[in-house]
Parts: C-alpha cells; structure tokens; sequence
C-alpha cells in the first residue's frame, strides 16, 4: 500500500519536472503589459477594466482560477481564440491571445518570469490554482503516516 502511494508520489514529481506551471513565472510583464492594452481594447467593455465581469458576463480574476485550474493554458488560449471576443470570435491574433492570457495570468497575482509565453509552450504549462508544495515538503508527510 505505502509503495504503491510512493510510487503514484514518484510519477507526480516526475510528472511535475517535465511540466511548467502557472506559479513558474511563464510570461515578461513587459508582456502582460501588451496584453493589457489589447484587453482593454477588445475585451474590457465587457468583462471590465479591472476583469471583474457584471452580472452577467464572467470575472476573469477570482473564481474564474478555480474553474481552469488543472488544465493547461493552452485550453484557456484555444477558448479566447475560438469563442472572444463574444461579439467578434476568432478576430484576435494568437501572438494578440498569448499576451492576453499573460496579462489574464498577471490580473490573477501568477509571477512574471523572464521568459515570454509562446505559443508553442501553452500546451506544457499546467493552470495551478495553488502554489504547488515542494517536493520536501510532500515526502515529510509521507513519512508521518
Ligand atoms: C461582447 C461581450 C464580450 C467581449 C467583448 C468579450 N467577452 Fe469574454 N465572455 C463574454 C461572455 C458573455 C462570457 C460567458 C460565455 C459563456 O458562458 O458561454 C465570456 C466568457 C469568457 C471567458 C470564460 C470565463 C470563465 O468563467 O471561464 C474568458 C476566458 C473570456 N470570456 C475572455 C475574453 C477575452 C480575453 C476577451 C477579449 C479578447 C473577451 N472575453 C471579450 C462576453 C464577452
């Protein structure tokens, strides 16, 4: 039974070498900073300035963390691609996207790195809601079973 936890334990971390995450610094603020300007643009009149949404159109920011988490960023990307802005679908870049989704992940408090996204990268970077614990971290509570 314990091996077996070690083991689906081992392929996690494995897993998580081979994977970036949100929390990874993954995009430049001078990034965000495009994406800013592209959002208030095309997509603040709805969801607002500060991505709060209204009553009936989604906040970006807040709760809007928990419904992507587990995915990768390369799914929010393909649903800004295919389905905003609402008005206008598809009108958007992908180079216009990807620094939205930076400027999305910065609204949401993620750390800018030093490395800009690309699109090619969307697809290995895991959309965590929390800071993922240390490996350290998870093997001492293993241990304290
Ligand atoms: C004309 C109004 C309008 C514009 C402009 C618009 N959106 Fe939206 N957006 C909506 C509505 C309405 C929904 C909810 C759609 C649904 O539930 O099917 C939505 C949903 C979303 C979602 C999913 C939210 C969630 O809860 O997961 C994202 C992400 C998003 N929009 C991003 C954008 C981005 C980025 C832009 C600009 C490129 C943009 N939207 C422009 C109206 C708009």
């Amino acid at each position: 039974m314990r091996s077996k936890i070690l083991l689906a334990l081992m392929a996690c971390m494995a897993a998580g070498t081979a994977q970036a995450g949100t929390w990874d610094g993954v995009y430049t603020d001078a990034q965000a900073e495009r994406g800013n300007v592209q959002f208030q643009q095309h997509c603040a009149r709805c969801h607002g300035a500060n991505l709060a949404g209204t009553f009936e159109i989604p906040p970006l920011v807040g709760r809007f963390i928990s419904y992507w988490d587990g995915t990768t960023l390369d799914v929010l990307f393909g649903y800004i691609s295919s389905a905003m802005p609402q008005d206008r679908p598809g009108s958007l870049s992908p180079a216009a996207n990807t620094d939205i989704v930076a400027f999305i992940l910065k609204a949401n408090n993620f750390p800018a790195g030093t490395k800009e996204l690309s699109v090619d990268d969307l697809k290995s970077i895991r959309f965590d809601a929390d800071r993922p614990q240390p490996a350290a971290i998870i093997k001492k509570r293993v241990k304290a079973r």
